[in-house]
């Protein structure tokens, strides 16, 4: 079987004209939504998804904004920044990008961000609503990868569906949107014994390890829908996934690219999430 690629970059284009209109809606109304994104210190890879961020607000035809601080940045300083864009009404949605430097305390980072402009569904409630079914703001990476699975019309429910990785951002917030959807859920992580026999049981296997191509195509269900989150600059300058796409393609059905796959949902999402919570300050 040679799998028929997911087009991330299509299906997030077809997303980001669904969200533009409501937008343009709320426009009429004298509302632009804005989105800030804060970035410490100067992680590359984060200087590039902070870039593409703010492009894709632009493009959409949104309000953002960067609020650049050094690397050796205060917490009280970051904290204070919070704070003000919590209060700001241009601003309907707030993102620090991460990873935050070590002698940063993230996770009061992130519960200072007010919940109702916590477009990255990081708050501590955000995840309960998520857990519990009643998300407020999807979880940009995995809804993106949900939002895929929908516009190809791959059945999940009573599947078996793997996930490889376990991560708050990834990986935990993508199982729940699976068992919502009746999928039967496995996580794995790099621990587990014999991971091939999960992953080789799986009819949707998602990949978020940061480990490149350590999915094989020995390791895959004949037929399987196969998502990879990874991207990882190899030492000869190519980007690669998590999972060895050439044998994956040998065996799956449908298979996402890196680049051009998760990662533009990932961005859609996030503009989607930025409009929302628009709408919900307009009361709309
Ligand atoms: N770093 C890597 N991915 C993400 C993301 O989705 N949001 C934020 N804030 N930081 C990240």
């Amino acid at each position: 079987m040679t799998a028929k690629i997911i087009d991330g970059k299509e299906i997030a284009q077809a997303l980001r004209e669904e969200w533009r209109h409501r937008a343009e809606k709320l426009k009429d109304k004298g509302i632009l939504p804005g989105l800030a994104v804060i970035i410490v210190g100067d992680n590359p890879a984060s200087r590039v998804y902070v870039r593409n961020k703010i492009k894709a607000c632009h493009e959409v035809g949104l309000h953002s904004e960067s609020h650049d601080m050094p690397e050796d940045v205060s917490e009280e300083m970051l904290l204070k920044q919070i704070e003000e864009l919590n209060h700001s009404d241009k601003i309907h949605g707030i993102l620090v990008q991460l990873p935050l430097p070590a002698h940063i305390d993230d996770v009061k980072v992130l519960e200072a961000i007010s919940p109702d402009k916590d477009v990255d569904g990081f708050h501590y409630y955000n995840l309960g609503a998520l857990f519990t079914g009643n998300m407020k703001f999807p979880p940009c990476t995995p809804y993106g990868v949900m939002c895929m699975l929908d516009y190809m019309n791959i059945p999940l429910e009573g599947k078996e569906a793997v996930v490889v990785g376990r991560s708050n951002i990834v990986g935990k917030p993508m199982a729940m949107l699976l068992l919502e959807k009746n999928a039967t859920v496995t996580i794995c992580t790099s621990r587990t014994q014999d991971l091939k026999s999960h992953t080789s049981r799986a009819d949707i296997l998602v990949v978020a390890t940061g480990r490149p191509e350590m999915i094989t195509g020995d390791m895959i269900k004949e037929g399987a829908t196969v998502i990879d989150v990874g991207i990882n600059r190899l030492d000869d300058g190519r980007l690669v996934g998590d999972v060895e796409f050439a044998s994956a393609s040998e065996k799956a059905s449908y298979i996402t690219p890196v680049p051009g796959g998760v990662g533009p949902m990932t961005i859609a999402v996030l503009v989607a999430n930025t409009v929302l919570s628009a709408e919900k300050f307009s009361g709309m």
